[in-house]
């Protein structure tokens, strides 16, 4: 099957900066390095957001650095913590919407992927996401001209509350009205996010749904009121997508824990 590979919630930060301990820049190589190795037969790389801890220039650019070296095809997407103008400043070719949105769509025979740009820099609430009017129109047409083919989205903040009080409070503000959307088309058959950094599937609106962890650092399990920035090192992780004839597998893989890893047969 047709492998895909996801990453998210990098939050680059300038050499010499952690967060905690970590070092994002870090994390993402060896995340990066260990799906390499495993799924190097992978079409792509999907990011979902989140590139950089603070949206700065120097960010990005450091991003920009890590991925140079990359064999496979890169598509970069937006969450809360990144900057539109910085991010396109540093990367001129990404595909833009005529908005200046941060939206592509990737075509097979089968699949069309819809990546989203849900960041919402003048926000009411700080961090959540929102598809405006000129995204949720151009989404319509996206998903309207699909013809036959399945399609999966991606985008940052998911279109469901997760249980997690805290993060769901700086989620997707519309998540009502892009659901009305995507069931009003009935061909999505998978959503892809991150943002909440853990992770987590089930589904939305009848449409089923699968949140990544973050490469860098993670969400502890808080089902009760707690900080959206409360934080624990717990190993990070990527996505792997398996797209069949008959649908979409999802797989997450933690990496860091080689030592741990080695095969015995029980
Ligand atoms: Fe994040």
């Amino acid at each position: 099957m047709r492998k895909i590979l996801v990453f998210t919630d990098l939050h680059f930060t300038e050499a010499g900066q952690g967060i905690g301990h970590l070092d994002p820049a870090t994390r993402f190589r060896d995340g990066l390095t260990h799906a390499l190795a495993q799924f190097g037969d992978a079409e792509r790389v999907i990011i979902t957001g989140d590139l950089t801890h603070h949206g700065h220039i120097a960010q990005f650019e450091r991003l920009r650095d890590t991925l140079t070296d990359c064999p496979l095809p890169v598509h970069l997407m937006l969450g809360n913590h990144d900057t539109r103008a910085n991010f396109r400043a540093v990367f001129p070719d990404a595909p833009l919407t005529p908005n200046g949105f941060v939206q592509q769509i990737i075509d097979s025979d089968d699949y069309r992927l819809i990546l989203l740009d849900t960041l919402e820099e003048t926000h009411e609430v700080p961090h959540s996401g929102r598809l405006c009017a000129a995204r949720l129109n151009w989404l319509d047409r996206a998903l309207g001209d699909a013809g036959q083919r399945r399609v999966i989205i991606f985008m940052h903040h998911p279109p469901m509350d997760v249980g997690f009080p805290a993060m769901d409070e700086i989620g997707l503000s519309n998540k009502d009205a892009v659901l009305k959307l995507l069931n009003s088309h009935a061909n999505t058959c998978q959503i892809v996010s991150g943002h909440v950094h853990r992770t987590i599937s089930g589904t939305a609106a009848g449409i089923p749904t699968a949140i990544f962890k973050s490469t860098c650092h993670q969400a502890p399990m808080m089902l009760t009121d707690a900080s959206a920035h409360a934080s624990v090192d717990e190993p990070g992780a990527y996505g792997v997508l398996l797209l069949g004839t008959d649908g979409v597998i999802v797989h997450s893989e933690d990496f860091g824990l080689t030592d741990r890893r080695e095969i015995v047969y029980a």
